[in-house]
């Protein structure tokens, strides 16, 4: 039932207009003036609001405001008398859906409420659509055919809105990145910058300058003031990757910007606050550099607080044809032909243990796009030692879908029908050279009769 508010600060008419709405079924709530109107309006949610515009002390158009605020989802419908009609435009202009003259008539009244509240009811539905929408899209360019990334992108979905740290692990190439980005993406700080910092790739002080910046002075060459990513990625997201090549001494200083989340420049006197995102990944479990001294185990339970295991590729090879025509189709060009590809390569693809996990996958479209004949990808569009290493892998050898699919193959044609029927040959043979080819004994023995084994025996198929 169709929830009504209705305002007005005369009496007679808020009796009338109650009286008409219940008689044909709505389930209203009236109130005597404006600042009722909003206290109900803050308090339960209503389909449509039908409010006077004229009113002391707090106005219709009053009311409208803080119900287009409040409420958007609330239709709203303006009361006014005869010649104050330039204001119910301008409340239209406000976000009314349509206003009715007073003295109004019964089937006027009728028609705009049903009008304005089956208008609700698409924009409703609309924002719902849109939502399911953006929930089928969402990680859309993250391809997760597997249960385990399927599982990936669930966290994802879940811990994006939030500002926890995150810790990612995968091996060399599995998508580490591409799910750092997605939590960024995905969450409040997307507006702001992800910043992305590899720990392997620099010395220790100038990763220690890179993260936290300097001030001039601080070392030789430090010229002039300089602001590291913690600062830049003020608001955002900051992503440590390889965080297990930190040296110990940034790992402490990591540990304190964590607890305080301030930051100091080297050299520098100053602290400076800084609101960011950590997410870490590691191709290596930090528990077990933690056992090694190589890693702060302070810092390590800082860090997991989510942890995100990205299984590697050749655990996941339901992903790997997806991911082929991911890639397919990220390569594809309007004015170019849509390349596919062929049983056999796809084959070879699946079999393949897939070392370098997702980007090596991504290398290879890339090499089979340049080698492809007559729009095909196939076996000689891939690149030949990858062919040869599959070639040389027994079948069954990888445990995997690609082997029970490569075994499958070896069955084609071979009903079970067929397969009794060459069984039951051998056994009726067997018993005929036992028996020294008598038939009665032969039938006797078999429990069937002379006519059948007959037929059985001359049977070509
Ligand atoms: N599930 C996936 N769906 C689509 N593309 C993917 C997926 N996983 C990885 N990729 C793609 O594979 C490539 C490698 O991914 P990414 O760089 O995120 O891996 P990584 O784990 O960070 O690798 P490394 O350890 O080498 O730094 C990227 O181009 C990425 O877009
Ligand atoms: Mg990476």
């Amino acid at each position: 039932m169709a929830r009504i508010l209705t305002v007005d600060d005369e009496p007679v008419i808020l009796n009338i207009l109650n009286k008409i709405l219940i008689s044909n079924g709505y389930d209203v709530s009236p109130a005597k003036n404006g600042e009722e109107a909003m206290h109900l309006l803050e308090k339960e949610t209503f389909d449509l609001l039908i409010s006077d515009i004229n009113m002391e002390p707090v106005n219709g158009m009053e009311v409208l405001r803080f119900a287009r605020e409040k409420s958007p989802e609330t239709q709203v419908i303006m009361l006014t008398a005869f010649g104050t009609v330039s204001t119910a435009v301008e409340a239209m202009k406000c976000g009314a859906y349509d206003y009715i003259t007073k003295p109004f008539k019964l089937d006027e009244l009728q028609i705009t409420v049903q009008r304005a509240l089956e208008y609700g009811n698409v924009l409703a539905e609309n924002k719902g659509l849109k939502e399911r929408l953006m929930a089928t899209n969402r990680l859309d360019n993250i391809v997760s055919e597997s249960d385990g990334m399927k599982q990936v992108c669930e966290m994802i979905e879940r811990v994006a809105p939030t500002d926890t740290t995150v810790l990612i692990y995968g091996e060399s190439g599995t998508g580490k990145e591409l799910v750092a980005r997605a939590l960024h993406q995905y969450s409040n700080r997307k507006k702001e910058e992800f910043i992305a910092v590899n720990c392997a790739a620099l010395p220790e002080p100038l990763l220690e300058s890179e993260m936290f910046g300097h001030v001039k002075g601080a070392f030789t060459g430090a010229t002039s003031n300089k602001e590291g990513l913690f600062e830049s990625a003020h608001g955002g997201t900051l992503f440590l990757d390889e965080i297990g090549a930190m040296p110990l001494a940034i790992q402490s200083k990591l540990l304190r910007v964590l607890q305080d989340m301030q930051i100091r420049r080297v050299g520098g006197t100053q602290n400076v606050a800084v609101d960011v995102r950590l997410i870490a990944a590691s191709n290596e479990r930090l528990e077990s550099l933690i056992e090694q001294g190589r890693f702060r185990e302070d810092l390590f339970y800082r860090l997991s607080v989510i942890t995100i295991d990205i299984p590697p590729l050749r655990e996941r090879v339901t992903d790997i044809l997806p991911l082929v025509q991911h890639f397919l189709k990220r390569r594809a060009r309007p004015d170019q032909p849509t390349i596919s590809i062929d049983h056999e390569a796809e084959i070879i693809l699946e079999r393949h243990p897939w070392p370098g996990n997702v980007r090596e996958l991504e290398n290879v479209i890339q090499h089979a796009l340049a080698f492809a004949e007559n729009n095909t990808i196939t076996r000689s569009a891939l690149p030949p030692k990858l062919v040869e290493s599959v070639g040389e892998m027994p079948a069954g050898e990888s445990g995997s879908h690609a082997a029970a699919s490569s075994q499958a193959a070896k069955f084609k044609g071979k009903s079970l029908k067929a397969f009794l029927r060459s069984k039951e040959k051998e056994y009726l043979s067997n018993v005929m050279n036992n028996l020294n080819g008598d038939k009665e004994k032969a039938a006797q023995a078999l429990d069937i009769s002379v006519a059948t084994l007959y037929r059985k025996l001359s049977d070509k198929s």
